[in-house]
């Protein structure tokens, strides 16, 4: 890594760093006083059940998606309330997305969000079904606190396809049979732009469509969210090789150990760095539409890239 890039990395923007961090941070607890509610069950569901969803979904996470889905709402003209049941949905589909990666058949972690991972706690069989009732949680409450039915579905067919085969879940596949292929950044591109940027842009699309955006405004956040998506991700490879456990809350060097198609890998630390900030500054240039109000997602777009955890 050189000078320039070190600057542009860990120096850039502290001072919108800090208030984006900010932001992220109260935003966290006003939405998980929210989200706990929905994993309350107001059936007969079998507690071990209930323990192992909520063990992973409340646990500390950064609330990425919620936030993109509020403040995409919001940016469309809509009030923040009216995205609280697509905030929730996506974070159910991503705690989902977590427990299933971190299983032995997967990832095999054993640490998540600075506790022991689902299948460690509750075994293999329980975490799977957690992450299975995770996500269609995430569709019944769509479903269920959408009052206006043409609505309900449009955001359904959203979070379906940006989580679903050509999706998320397409990514992850892509990225479980990538460990016996030999290093291509054509295929950790395709893995990046499926298994995370996939969901990021549903959590922009999903807001837009809550605040009834017009088409530009949703082809706006569509691209930010894919742009911002495989920063994130980029910058995620990159963390995995020089973090801790301690700052991270999941275990580090693992990429490696399991031959990943991670930036890294294919092309060194330095030019990850160098696409990170590119994916960052696309995702800034997809906003050039939208005023001052979107400043916050800007910030977003350097934060991804310069952030410790
Ligand atoms: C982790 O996502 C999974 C990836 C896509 C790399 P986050 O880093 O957003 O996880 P939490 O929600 O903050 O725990
Ligand atoms: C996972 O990517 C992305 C998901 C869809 C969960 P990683 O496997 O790199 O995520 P971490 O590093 O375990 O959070
Ligand atoms: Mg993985
Ligand atoms: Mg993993
Ligand atoms: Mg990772």
């Amino acid at each position: 890594m050189n000078d320039s890039d070190t600057k542009n990395l860990s120096g850039r923007g502290s001072e919108s760093g800090a208030r984006i961090l900010d932001r992220l941070t109260d935003f966290a607890a006003r939405f998980d006083r929210q989200f706990e509610p929905f994993l309350t069950p107001t059936g007969d569901v079998p507690q071990e059940l209930v323990d192992a969803m909520r063990h992973c979904a409340l646990a500390p996470g950064k609330r990425l998606r919620p936030y993109l889905v509020t403040r995409c709402c919001e940016l469309a003209g809509g009030d923040r309330n009216k995205a609280l049941p697509a905030a929730a949905a996506i974070e159910c589909v991503h705690a989902f997305s977590l427990i299933h990666d971190d299983l032995p058949a997967m990832d095999d972690d054993d640490l998540r969000r600075g506790r022991p991972t689902c299948h460690k706690v509750f075994g293999e069989a329980v975490a799977i079904l957690a992450g299975d009732a995770l996500v269609t949680l995430a569709f019944e409450l769509l479903t269920r606190h959408t009052p206006d039915r043409a609505l309900a579905a449009d955001l359904v067919l959203e979070l379906a396809s940006g989580a679903g085969w050509a999706g998320m879940i397409g990514g992850q596949t892509a990225d479980v049979t990538g460990e016996s292929r030999p290093a291509s950044v054509e295929l950790a591109k395709y893995i990046h732009e499926r298994k995370t940027a996939s969901l990021f842009r549903s959590a922009c699309r999903l807001g837009a469509l809550a605040g009834c955006a017009d088409s530009k405004t949703l082809s706006c956040v569509s691209d930010f969210g894919q742009a911002l998506g495989r920063a994130f991700q980029i910058a995620d490879d990159l963390l995995d090789l020089t973090s801790t456990p301690d700052v991270l809350g999941k275990n580090v060097c693992k990429d490696a150990e399991s031959n990943k198609q991670t930036y890294p890998r294919c092309v060194g630390c330095e030019e990850s760095r160098a696409a990170a900030n590119q994916a960052s500054e696309a995702a800034i240039a997809a906003l050039e539409r939208l005023g001052v109000e979107a400043n916050d997602l800007r910030e977003l777009a350097e934060y991804v890239v310069s952030r410790h955890y």
